[in-house]
């Protein structure tokens, strides 16, 4: 669980990439597809190239649910319960794929703020990714 500390610096950041969740979401899933392109096979029915709509928009939706995580702290759980139900049992995504996003989503975060990106800001932000990836891939049996 994250420290008082880690929270604050979660939602500190958060406040500065929220009014820019949409192209961090966009650019994180096009380092997801492009470092590791394995990842593209959950998206058969998705135009994937850069700057596609449908990447635009699932990017908007993935970075939506991480404001809900960041705003619902203290209960990532509760608030991500029925994104958790959806992964696992419908979408069955592998969960080493979370690494992998939470890894572009980390990047895409210090390439936008770099100044802010300080170790501790980057731990926070890692352990804070872990426990959103931990709850949805928790459902798996
Ligand atoms: C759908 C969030 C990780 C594959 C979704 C949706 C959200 C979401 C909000 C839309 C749900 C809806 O329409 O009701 C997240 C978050 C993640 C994560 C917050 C981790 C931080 C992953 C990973 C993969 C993945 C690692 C696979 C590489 C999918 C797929 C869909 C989906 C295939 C359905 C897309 C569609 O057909 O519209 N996810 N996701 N997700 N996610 Fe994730």
């Amino acid at each position: 669980t994250l420290t008082q500390a880690e929270k604050a610096a979660v939602v500190t950041i958060w406040a500065k990439m929220a009014t820019q969740a949409d192209a961090i979401g966009a650019e994180s899933l096009e380092r997801l597809f492009s470092s590791y392109p394995q990842t593209k096979t959950y998206f058969p029915h998705f135009d994937l190239s850069q700057g596609s709509g449908q990447l635009r928009g699932h990017g908007s939706k993935v970075m939506n649910a991480i404001g809900e995580a960041v705003k619902h702290i203290d209960d990532i759980r509760g608030a991500l319960a029925k994104l958790s139900e959806l992964h696992a049992y419908i979408l069955r995504v592998d969960p080493v794929n979370f690494k992998l996003l939470s890894h572009c989503i980390l990047c895409s975060v210090a390439a936008r703020y770099p100044s802010d990106f300080t170790p501790e800001v980057h731990a926070a932000w890692d352990k804070f990714l872990s426990s959103v990836s931990s709850v949805l891939t928790e459902k798996y049996r």
